[in-house]
């Protein structure tokens, strides 16, 4: 091998589990704080004689998740926690399965076909901003819950033609109480095993077997309807009805929590900076004024854009993403062991300051076109990139443009709980408490 170079000293941690209590009781902090000591290109010990890595630098990001990427897979044990909850679905698949599926899917993702549901979105959060409007001035919001229903029923009426509204608020607190779950296998590998009859394991059991059901009426519905949508091109393509339910819950688990909540931090964020908040209002007067936006419009709302590219870089919703190194590598000098895992915190590099100018302020002008043009490409990968770059990265910018275009028309956001609101890891990365706020009429 190559000559490599040394880590930096990053301790031993306990005796027995190395550094996993303090990365399981600080998680994103951790790496934040440690990378922030040593530099770009940890080893952390997680038991004794197994190590595990951290990169943080845009070009680790680009060497792991492509120009080596034949070197790694997602995982054994992180694809089968999350098949917990997403079967053997595209998140967790591999081979060529995954292949199969992500060619069947990808179509219906690309911005030729998505661009036409922005009516729909537009649409469905009018019905929201009309449910606020009449709940009247000084109405206090839930924002992280509207956002996860409006999301979930955008994924499900874009991707599925399903109307979920009736079963969406047990259906969302179903997955919800589904990552916590499955956060707390991830995060520590002696979490008491599922077939053990445990309070946690039996709600777990309820709540999945709630979600299937809703699954199983989606499935029903989709096969009975003629309309050409995503489902329909995976039954053609020969999907059992086990993997059918498997990409549906998949689907709808990746596609609607993770936007939600970034909207849900964009909400906070655009309360607590007004300057940002008039300047997105003054691109939206200009261009938009009170009337819908349609698609054709999506291209100018060039500020608009860049509230929603800061919020995912300060909130990645995912905030860090896994790797296993199936083959020994060496990244900017540094060996990775073959069979170790392999952490890239998005969260870190999203915020180290030879990247940004405010590493931790809201500075929609870190996307600027000046700004953009000096930073190193993955500087920024809040979709991750390589061959399992985000499918609906497209499908969530323009809805999260949409939504908040269309919110912030009517409303200006005040947060009515102003005491700070960290982020807490379950499975993705939220407010530790729920955000509210009251929506003032403009
Ligand atoms: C702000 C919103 C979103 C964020 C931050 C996000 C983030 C990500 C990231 C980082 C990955 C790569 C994971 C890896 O490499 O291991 C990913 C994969 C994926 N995302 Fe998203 N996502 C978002 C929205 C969506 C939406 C709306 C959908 C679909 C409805 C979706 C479906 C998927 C799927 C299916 C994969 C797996 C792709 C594959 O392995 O081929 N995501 N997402």
């Amino acid at each position: 091998m190559e000559n490599t170079k040394p880590y930096p000293d990053a301790g031993n941690g306990t005796l027995l589990r190395g550094h996993m209590p303090e990365m399981q009781r600080d998680t994103y902090n951790f790496y934040l704080r440690r990378h922030t000591e040593l530099g770009d290109s940890l080893r952390f010990r997680a038991f004794p004689g197994i190590n595990f890595y951290s990169f943080a630098s845009a070009e680790a990001v680009h060497q792991i998740l492509i120009k080596n990427r034949v070197k790694y897979s997602r995982g054994a044990r992180w694809s089968r926690i999350v098949s917990y909850i997403g079967g053997n679905g595209i998140v967790t698949s591999t081979g060529d399965t995954w292949r199969n599926q992500r060619q069947t899917v990808t179509p219906y993702f690309q911005p030729a076909h998505v661009d036409q549901y922005i009516d729909l979105v537009v649409r469905n959060t009018r019905e929201v901003a009309d449910r606020w409007a009449a709940m009247g001035a000084g109405a206090e919001i839930n924002i992280s819950k509207e956002m996860m229903l409006l999301g979930l029923v955008n994924v499900s009426d874009i991707l599925l033609n399903y109307d979920i509204r009736p079963q969406a608020n047990r259906f969302s607190e179903a997955m919800m109480d589904g990552f916590q779950y499955i956060n707390r296998f991830i995060q520590n590998p002696l979490t008491p095993p599922r077939f053990l009859p445990l309070a946690a394991n039996r709600d777990f059991n309820r709540n999945k077997a709630a979600a299937d059901t809703v699954v199983r009426d989606i499935i029903a519905a989709v096969r009975d309807d003629q309309e050409e949508c995503m489902i329909n091109a995976l039954i053609r393509a020969g999907n059992t009805n086990q993997q059918l339910h498997d990409e549906i819950v998949t689907l709808l688990m990746a596609g609607h929590d993770t936007l939600s909540t970034a909207l849900a931090w964009a909400w906070r964020l655009l309360a607590a900076h007004p300057d940002v908040l008039s300047k997105v209002r003054a691109e939206l007067d200009v261009e938009l004024g009170s009337a819908p936006l349609k698609a054709e419009f999506l291209e100018k709302l060039v500020y608009t854009r860049m509230v929603f590219k800061e919020t995912l870089r300060l909130y990645p919703s995912a905030w860090a993403i896994h790797r296993f190194a199936e083959e020994p590598d060496v990244v900017n000098g540094y060996a990775i062991r073959k069979g170790s895992s392999v952490v890239l915190p998005v969260y870190v590099t999203h915020r180290l300051p030879k990247y940004w100018r405010h590493p931790d302020s809201f500075y929609p002008e870190h996307f600027s076109k000046s700004e953009s043009e000096t930073r190193p490409r993955f500087a920024y990968y809040p979709f991750g990139a390589g061959e399992h770059v985000c499918v609906g990265g497209h499908l969530a910018t323009i809805e999260g443009i949409a939504i908040l275009a269309t919110l912030l028309q009517r409303f200006t956001p005040v947060v009515t709980d102003s005491a700070p609101v960290a982020p807490l890891v379950n499975f993705t990365l939220k407010p530790a408490r729920n955000i509210f706020a009251q929506a003032q009429a403009r």
